[in-house]
């Protein structure tokens, strides 16, 4: 039923396009917001860790799975376990991760693309900083607009999706990484040249651990356990499924390591961007989800040439969001049709409708069902959709590959390095199998467990 695979036609399209996959509102939107809820520098340095600890061996764990089964995880299971046992199962598990995660996903890409729009037309000129917030809450209260954003940001992607993987994927999200990367780097020289932005600087690169105190160590950790997962956007298949686009000429850790370099770069930077700009416009840093919505558009209205800075920050916030919606449509799509025989036609059609109605609920919970407020005051559905999301889904998907890839009943160690490990680059010592046939696993679950209570039953 599997037509030939197509291939990424060079390395660098696997690893902007991977790297296009793990990069995007988790880095520049999430981290700095979740950064400034924990605290600062102290978070920063965890979630570091936990990028290397448990990030690198998973993402390797993903792409090995696709990679060996050239399959989406649709069937990667089914081709790689031992006859008899039930690993497959977890494809519903994983595909229902991807779904979610696109419900409030594409709900912020559309503000995004609203807020590029609004900073062409100078829709910020002349707004001080508590203007900038209110044009926030503003959006916020007008579904309608919210919806349009949200539908055009669903039309565009599955319209690039529908060109395939060389022609509209690797092409665009090649081009649009690059320039992202080039635009940050502009941005945060110019962030940290702000009058007051020091002590923003020092909120975030200077370690404060008794801001971990106050939330309680084992909620910061789990709260990082979710974003390193959540960034690199592993436990769903969706990084498996670029695995089964590349040939076997480099190892796997090698590739894992440069997709993590770039991602861990493009959060740092956006970190370099927001925080200077919070301090110097007295912006909350624990503002949460609106955080870079009411902080940029005060540093753009305060440098020369402001209006198209901030015109082209928002457009490439738009490409790195997309080329992350992007490579999970594309996920759900092969999904599809790996399961079926339906055209790719069909399916885009279909996941269009379904997209947009899933997507409702993260609009509609910021105005007509504001009343849903599932965390707290202030809380809303999209915080719920994430919570699903960062701090259950991903995980647990997580550890479903690493036991897969590390148990005998499962894949196992053996069929796993030798996939891993085939190609020139980095290879993974054969003494991990420890680490990640118990270790790994338990370190996982003692975050989420510990997690849960410390979130929900702890005073
Ligand atoms: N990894 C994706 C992001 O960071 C989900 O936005």
């Amino acid at each position: 039923m599997e037509q030939k695979r197509e291939k990424f036609s060079s390395r660098l399209g696997f690893i902007l396009i991977s790297a296009g996959c793990a990069i995007g509102l988790g880095n520049v939107w999430k981290f700095p917001y979740i950064t400034g809820q924990y605290g600062g520098a102290a978070f920063v340095l965890i979630y570091i860790a936990f990028l290397i600890l448990m990030g690198i061996p998973i993402l390797v764990a993903e792409l090995a799975v696709g990679r060996a089964s050239q399959q989406s995880i649709a069937r990667a299971m089914d081709v790689l376990e031992p006859k008899g046992t039930k690993w497959h199962w977890y494809k519903y598990f994983g595909m229902a991760g991807n779904y979610l995660l696109m419900m409030f996903y594409t709900t912020v890409s559309g503000w995004m693309l609203y807020y590029f729009f609004k900073m062409s037309a100078g829709g910020f000129v002349g707004l001080d900083a508590a203007g900038v917030g209110e044009a926030f809450d503003t959006m916020l209260g007008r579904p309608g607009l919210m919806t349009f954003f949200m539908v055009l940001t669903v039309l565009i992607c599955f319209t690039i999706c529908a060109r395939g993987l060389q022609a509209g994927v690797e092409k665009i999200t090649k081009v649009m990484m690059l320039l992202l990367f080039a635009l940050m780097v502009v941005l945060a020289v110019r962030s940290a040249l702000l009058d007051g932005g020091e002590a923003g600087l020092e909120f975030y690169l200077k370690p404060n651990f008794s801001a971990l105190q106050e939330y309680g160590l084992l909620e910061v950790l789990f709260a990082a356990l979710g974003q390193a997962f959540f960034t690199l956007s592993i436990g769903i298949g969706a990084i498996a499924i670029f695995g089964s686009y590349i040939d076997k000429s480099r190892s796997l850790p090698g590739e894992a390591v440069l997709i993590t370099i770039l991602d861990t770069f493009v959060a740092f930077m956006a970190g370099m961007i927001i925080f200077p700009a919070c301090f110097a416009y007295e912006v909350n840093p624990g503002e949460g989800p609106s955080l870079i919505f009411v902080t940029l558009p005060n540093v753009f209205n305060n440098m020369p040439g402001g209006r198209l800075w901030g015109a082209l920050f928002f457009l490439f916030m738009c490409f790195a969001s997309f080329s992350t919606v992007i490579a999970v449509f594309q996920n759900i799509i092969s999904f599809a049709t790996d399961l079926t025989n339906a055209s790719r036609k069909k399916v885009i059609l279909i996941n269009i409708v379904v997209m947009i109605l899933l997507s409702m609920p993260c609009v509609l919970g910021y105005n007509l069902w504001s009343g849903f407020q599932p965390f707290g005051e202030g809380s809303a559905v999209l915080d719920f959709e994430d919570f699903l999301v960062s701090q259950n889904i991903l995980p647990l998907g997580s550890l479903i590959f690493v036991l897969f890839c590390s148990w005998k009943m499962g894949w196992g160690w053996d069929n796993f390095i030798a996939e891993a490990n085939c190609g020139t680059g980095m290879k993974f010592p054969s003494w991990l199998r420890l680490y990640f046939k118990w270790i790994l696993p338990l370190i996982v679950l003692f975050i989420f467990v510990m997690g849960y209570y410390s979130k929900f039953f702890s005073a």
